[in-house]
């Protein structure tokens, strides 16, 4: 697997495969790589004849500087990760390779409300800094397609809002959310948890499963109001946001009405750790 830091290098290594028209799958990254990352690459690798991954903590999308510093780094164990996946090449550019002078020059984008609920409310600039990175590197690395996971699913609808609004020709692929054993999402913030809220953090996920099992015989407004109150029975959790939503627009429902295309999204704080999660509701 090759290993580059430079925006020049990239696009010198990947000339002759985009030369000969060959498909190139991309799949973004913090790092911190998890199973939930691999699995993307894994399916990039299936689906591409070469795969890139990219490593780097964007600053710009942190709205808080504690979770930034906090943010595990650990570039060689990554490396060695992705190298086990097939990945074919890591891109891992620094600070000034991404943003020289600091500078975060861009055509800003309008998404309606898309980035502006949830995500958006709670964590001011985020899907600005999300949209300004991912544009970038779709532009350094000309990806056939790109994976993107569910676990971030607000994040996976902005991405497809911003391939539409820019008339990109990448194909955006989402992929299932991957959790550990106990159902909880995998995530590098998992890392933080202490052995004791490690232990109950499953509640998360099992109400948003028992939000889609109770589905459409509980009044929607009844159903948030249950699944608020069933997460912070455990003083430790703190919900932030829970809501029923629209699995397009994710514009949140007041009724069941003819939406059979639903969405339960969350953010709960465990301790000081924010954790979110989300099930698609069948109805
Ligand atoms: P990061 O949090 O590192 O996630 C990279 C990709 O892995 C995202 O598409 C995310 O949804 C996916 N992912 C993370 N945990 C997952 C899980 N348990 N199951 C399935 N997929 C999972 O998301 C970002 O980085 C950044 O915002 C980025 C897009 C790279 C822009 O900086």
């Amino acid at each position: 697997m090759k290993e580059i830091t430079t925006i020049k290098e990239v696009k010198q290594w990947l000339k002759p495969y985009l030369k000969k028209n060959l498909r190139i799958g991309f799949v973004p990254t913090m790092g911190a790589l998890h199973e939930g990352h691999l699995r993307l690459v894994r399916q990039s690798t299936a689906e591409n004849n070469i795969t890139v991954c990219s490593v780097f903590v964007n600053p710009i999308q942190f709205n808080n500087q504690e979770d930034l510093s906090k943010y595990p780094r650990n570039l060689s164990q990554d490396a060695n990760l992705l190298r086990k996946s097939g990945c074919d090449m890591m891109f891992c550019p620094g600070l000034e390779e991404m943003y020289p002078g600091g500078r975060i020059d861009n055509v800003e984008l309008e998404f309606g409300l898309l980035d502006k609920i949830m995500e958006g409310k709670f964590r001011p600039g985020h899907f600005r800094g999300v949209v300004i990175v991912v544009n970038k590197l779709f532009n350094i690395i000309s990806p056939t397609n790109a994976y993107f996971g569910k676990k971030d699913y607000q994040q996976l609808m902005v991405i497809n809002r911003m391939k539409e609004a820019l008339g990109l020709a990448v194909n955006i692929i989402a992929c299932e959310t991957v959790r550990e054993n106990d159902g909880l999402a995998m995530s590098s913030r998992n890392l933080r948890l202490t052995i004791g809220e490690r232990q109950v953090a499953r509640k998360i996920f099992e109400v948003l499963y028992k939000v889609r099992e109770k589905g459409t015989k509980t009044p929607v407004w009844e159903l948030r109001e249950w699944a608020i109150k069933k997460i912070q029975e455990d003083s430790r959790f703190r919900v932030e946001y829970f809501e029923i939503a629209d699995r397009e627009t994710l514009m949140p429902i007041e009724s069941w009405g003819q939406k059979t295309q639903a969405i339960a999204l969350a953010a709960v704080y465990l301790g000081d750790v924010r954790l979110i999660d989300n099930v698609e509701l069948f109805s």
